[in-house]
């Protein structure tokens, strides 16, 4: 039977915080592809997937996040929204408050957001003040605002966010049948994380919903989580905030991360871990994963493909598991690192052979006999 994918709210509306009369704004949200990832399941004797999230609308897993977010600031009829943001989050939330007719404001730290999720929140009309100092400095003056002046927070501190991201988890288990084994993801500040182990916490027991409905168990399981910060803004590892967070993978550069307990939480109650990853390491799982497996993500994103390369290396890493990694956010946000990380192989991979036009020439700058 034709079934067009309705977006997160109406796919799992039994377990989300919506009535008959909520008005729902999505842009068909979720749905994202779970890819075999031949060469990283080789490469670490695992059968690996990997979460594309960004395939999602604006190119990042912020979008089902931001579905439930602005759904909520419609009900209670804001005009306007605001959030923090390292640029995902921000053009997430400039398209889909155009969406639902609300003015919306971005405060991005300054210089430090990559130049496709810039354009993103410019193309949709938002509100851009660069603040001079780091995400987290962007996220108390978001909360500020919202606190004094009427426009609605749509951060991940805000629960609505954390409960549209939990459906990522559910579209999981939906695909596999049950829970992974492991799921790894990057971690920033800590919303993510947060959503998956409450999507598959409640997954896998009696879920009592809003409307007080009993709906069974899903999942026999939930998986091991692992969460990989950037090891120049890895608070959650140092277990203390850090000041001046460095890393190339500016989404996930962020020294405070606002749901920090909840995260830990995950790791424990999992039985999992948060470590980190060396910029190398991030831009060498870039590569990887798009030249070996075909899948493009920014350098963010590969956290988790690095922590699992990581942690086989060290021979850490479990052996013919099912591996979920989540990749948060498509490549083309962020193209100059993937240019970098090939010239990194080859210092050429960047510029293409030039060649007259004719098949003879093409076919032996392509070495072909
Ligand atoms: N990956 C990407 C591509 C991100 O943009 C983010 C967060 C994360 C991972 C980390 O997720 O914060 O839930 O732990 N980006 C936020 C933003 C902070 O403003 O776009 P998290």
């Amino acid at each position: 039977m034709a079934h067009l994918w309705q977006g997160v709210i109406n796919e799992y509306r039994d377990r989300l915080p919506v009535t008959d009369s909520t008005p729902v704004v999505t842009m068909g949200e979720g749905g994202t592809p779970l890819i075999q990832a031949r060469a990283l399941s080789e490469l670490t004797g695992n059968q690996v997937w990997v979460k594309f999230e960004g395939m999602n609308p604006t190119g990042s897993f912020k979008d089902r996040g931001m579905t439930m977010a602005i759904t909520r600031a419609k009900e209670e009829g804001a005009k306007a929204v605001v959030c923090a943001s390292t640029g995902n989050t921000s053009a997430s939330a400039a398209a889909y408050a155009k969406q639902a007719g609300m003015r919306c404001a971005v405060l991005v730290p300054e210089g430090k957001i990559s130049m496709g999720k810039m354009a993103q929140a410019v193309a949709h009309g938002a509100d851009i003040i660069q603040i001079d100092g780091n995400f987290d400095n962007c996220l108390d003056v978001a909360r500020k605002l919202s606190d004094s002046y009427p426009v609605f927070l749509v951060n991940s501190v805000n629960p609505y966010r954390i409960e549209g991201q939990k459906t990522a988890a559910f579209e999981v288990v939906d695909a596999l049948g049950d829970a992974p084994d492991y799921h790894i993801l990057p971690v920033g500040n800590a919303g993510n994380i947060t959503g998956y182990w409450k999507g598959y916490t409640e997954y896998s027991r009696p879920y009592v919903n809003a409307v007080g409905e009993e709906l069974p168990a899903v999942a026999t399981k939930t998986p091991v989580m692992w969460g990989f910060q950037a090891a120049g803004a890895a608070p959650l590892v140092a277990g203390h905030p850090i000041d001046q967070p460095e890393t190339i993978a500016t989404a996930i550069r962020i020294g405070n991360p606002a749901s920090w307990d909840s995260a830990i939480g995950a790791r424990d109650e999992s039985g999992g871990l948060i470590e980190s990853v060396t910029d190398e390491q991030i831009i060498e799982a870039q590569r990887f994963l798009s030249s070996r497996d075909g899948v493009f993500v920014e350098p963010g994103s590969a956290a988790g493909v690095a922590g699992l390369i990581k942690k086989y290396r060290e021979g850490a890493a479990p052996t013919g598991a099912k591996i979920v990694i989540t990749v948060t956010g498509h490549g083309l946000k962020d193209p100059q690192w993937a240019v970098k990380g090939a010239e990194l192989e080859d210092p050429t991979a960047a510029e293409p052979k030039r060649v007259d036009f004719d098949v003879v020439s093409v076919a032996a700058a392509l070495g072909l006999d």
